[in-house]
């Protein structure tokens, strides 16, 4: 049994309100996020204290963490069974992420590649907020004793991190308290890349907006990127670049990363998998294909960006979902924090 009196396993993930979100982080995380509700005591956050280890204006970061949550409703979240809040509004998470400083590492955390990635070339100017990142999100899932996480490919090495922080914690101590975390990487669609550029990955980071689809994109502008998507001469691949396992050789990939990602986001749209995809699509020319794409796209896509609009208009709604999500959330990660500060040795007067 959890603190909260369910059975099942629990979950924990995280999306920075760092600006819009896009399909990668639809197919990569947050469709994910709706699909695993009935099967595990779900939390899900808006990481407002992540978000600002980067710059962010004052004036717009809590629109901004309205609209993931508006995602959220919309891809199908259901409030009253997950747990949905912003980061900022349960103490807990800042406190244990104290802790887990004084247990991680420099050397852990000199490894991080995306600290690296984020940081640039002028390590020296970057917040000790970017490069204590991965400990807070640590302390955003063992806070809550999580065991499972759903998040993209490029989450894996902060996840180790977590691993190696619970562990630590553990053995320090002598105590059997934080459990190892199993990260949930679904299928091809952990990496969706940029439609200028397929071997960069799909990010709100990118300059040109033409490198994504974002949630709130309607149906012409979802129709025109893909529409001016970079593509390859060549037509469209069947079922012979697949691998053993189903999934497309990286060789293939490394030849026409462009076309590659394309079918994967035309699968992963559909739910379809690959070999039915290829099948169809074989020899199809990209400007036939990207018709398939644009309609399959837009049919999913829009109601949801719809659903968006409607929720951010009714932001008194959205801000009670999240004080309703954080009194819950508080309610579980309060007392952990308490435990951790006897196992630690605190006073507690
Ligand atoms: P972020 O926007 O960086 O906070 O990411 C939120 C979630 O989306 C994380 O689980 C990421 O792993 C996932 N994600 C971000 N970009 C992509 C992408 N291009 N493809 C798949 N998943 C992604
Ligand atoms: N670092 C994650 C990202 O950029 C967001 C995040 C913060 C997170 N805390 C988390 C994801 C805890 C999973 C679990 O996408």
């Amino acid at each position: 049994m959890t603190e909260s009196g369910s059975t099942k396993a629990r979950i924990f993930s995280g999306v920075q309100p760092t600006g819009g979100l896009h399909l990668g982080n639809y197919l990569g995380a947050v469709r994910n996020f709706a699909d695993l509700q009935d099967d595990y005591e779900c939390v899900y956050c808006v990481v407002d204290l992540h978000a600002i280890t980067t710059w962010q204006d004052p004036t717009r970061l809590a629109d901004q963490t309205r609209e993931i949550t508006a995602a959220f409703l919309a891809a199908g979240i259901d409030p009253k069974n997950a747990i949905i809040f912003n980061q900022s509004q349960v103490r807990a998470h800042a406190e244990l992420a104290w802790v887990f400083n004084c247990v991680a590492r420099v050397g852990w955390l000199n490894r991080m590649t995306q600290f690296k990635d984020k940081a640039g070339k002028n390590r020296e100017a970057a917040s000790v907020g970017l490069y204590g990142y991965p400990v807070l999100q640590a302390a955003d899932i063992l806070v809550y004793l999580a065991t499972h996480v759903p998040v993209g490919e490029d989450q894996k090495q902060h996840l180790e991190l977590t691993r190696d922080i619970a562990g630590k914690f553990n053995n320090d101590f002598g105590v059997d308290f934080f459990p190892m975390i199993e990260p949930l990487i679904l299928g091809a669609e952990a990496r969706i890349m940029s439609l200028r550029d397929g071997a960069k990955k799909m990010s709100k980071s990118d300059p040109s907006d033409m490198s994504r689809i974002n949630m709130t994109d309607d149906a012409d502008a979802i129709a025109n990127k893909i529409r001016r998507a970079k593509t390859d001469p060549a037509a469209l691949p069947g079922v012979e670049v697949l691998g053993e396992d189903g999934t497309i050789t990286e060789a293939f990939v490394e030849e026409r990363p462009e076309a590659t990602n394309l079918v994967a986001i035309y699968a992963a749209l559909g739910r379809e998998d690959l070999r039915s995809v290829l099948a169809d699509v074989a020899g199809k020319s990209f400007s036939d294909f990207k018709a398939m794409l644009t309609e399959r796209a837009v049919d999913q896509l829009a109601p949801i960006g719809a659903e968006m609009q409607r929720l951010l208009d009714d932001s008194a709604y959205v801000d009670g979902v999240l004080r309703d999500g954080a009194a819950r959330a508080r309610a579980i990660a309060d007392p952990v924090v308490e435990q951790v500060y006897d196992i630690v040795g605190m006073l507690r007067a």
